[in-house]
């Protein structure tokens, strides 16, 4: 059985050995500088896994799981102008080292290229791959849509934030990891028990990416550290600051970036926002261990190690 690392590694392999045209030049060298930025792979990780785990087709496999990181690569090219980002992975993000025009066009791309690696699996899971990636991609711009739509509001609620972040982020890694089960001919039950595995634990993920967003260490998440606060974003840290009487709009009358930042991570943790997402974040953590019940003892402890993973991580 492979571990995580080897999984990643396979991905990594394949993406610099993508092939793509030279010309045009700001067509295609945007998408060569964002391969080469890394990542953490982990969506095609978990298909790999699962599909290993359930003696899946290595083949399908991998371009299933290319499939679904070359879209999630575009949906961060696109994200990073839409949320005005400066810096991702490290380094400069698409748009702002070449210009928007060229981010959304690259981002288009590839959004092609993912359906390209896609039409490579086996003829007789493309019906059942192609409507879950349909599915899953509507659902990503739709949640993008309301994550958008948030920042201008006032407040939203805890339930209206979930189903944001569900759809923004967490179908794909139910996506990611049904693709593994599909390439495996898996049962419909099983491969629900997979994907709700997926969508509980890939809340999770977001909320841990919300809280990284304002308390990680720039060098490791890669990342403008704030960057939610200062573009309004309505991430659980803000829902639950505003529910526990935090005074959101003295925050925001805060002019100068850097010492609204600060001001945010100090009182979120003084009324006890952080603690509160952490213990949401905790609680779909939760509920992601459940929905393995159907699963194998040994596979159980497999995706369990990864849901472990994906909440400890500093990156
Ligand atoms: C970032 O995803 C976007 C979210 C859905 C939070 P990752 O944190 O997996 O980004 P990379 O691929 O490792 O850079
Ligand atoms: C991004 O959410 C989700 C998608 C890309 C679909 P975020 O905007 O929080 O992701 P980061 O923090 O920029 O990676
Ligand atoms: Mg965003
Ligand atoms: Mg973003
Ligand atoms: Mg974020």
């Amino acid at each position: 059985m492979n571990s995580i690392a080897n999984y990643i590694k396979q991905i990594e392999s394949e993406l610099s050995n993508f092939e793509l045209p030279n010309s045009p030049e700001n067509l295609y060298d945007p998408l060569r500088y964002f391969f080469e930025l890394g990542g953490k792979r982990l969506r095609p990780a978990l298909t790999l896994m699962t599909a290993e785990n359930f003696s899946g087709q290595g083949k399908d496999a991998l371009n299933a799981a290319m499939a679904v990181e070359l879209f999630h690569n575009f949906s961060l090219i696109h994200d990073d102008i839409m949320d005005e980002a400066p810096f991702r992975r490290g380094k400069e993000t698409v748009h702002t080292k070449w210009n928007n025009h060229i981010a959304i066009l690259s981002g288009d791309v590839l959004f092609v290229k993912a359906y390209e690696s896609l039409a490579k699996c086996d003829i007789k899971y493309l019906p059942e791959l192609l409507n879950l990636f349909n599915k899953t991609a509507t659902e990503v711009c739709e949640g993008q849509q309301m994550d958008m739509d948030f920042e201008s509001r006032e407040s939203v609620s805890e339930e209206e934030y979930i189903e944001m972040i569900r759809l923004k982020t967490s179908v794909l890694l139910g996506c990611a990891i049904q693709f593994g089960g599909i390439v495996s001919d898996l049962d419909a039950k099983m491969q629900q028990a997979l994907y709700d595995f997926g969508q509980y634990i890939g809340i999770a993920f977001q909320i841990k990416d919300d809280l990284l967003d304002l308390y990680g260490e720039s060098a490791k998440v890669g990342k403008q550290i704030g960057g939610d606060v200062l573009s309004n974003k309505k991430t659980l840290l803000n829902i639950k600051a505003r529910e526990l009487g935090c005074d959101m709009i003295q925050l925001s009358s805060i002019i100068e970036p850097n010492e609204r930042v600060r001001s945010a991570q100090q009182i979120f943790k003084d009324f006890g926002a952080k603690e509160a997402a952490e213990k949401k974040m905790e609680a779909y953590y939760n509920d992601a261990i459940r929905s393995l019940e159907a699963l194998p003892e040994i596979q159980k402890d497999l995706f369990k190690s990864f849901a472990t993973y994906l909440i400890e991580r500093a990156s």
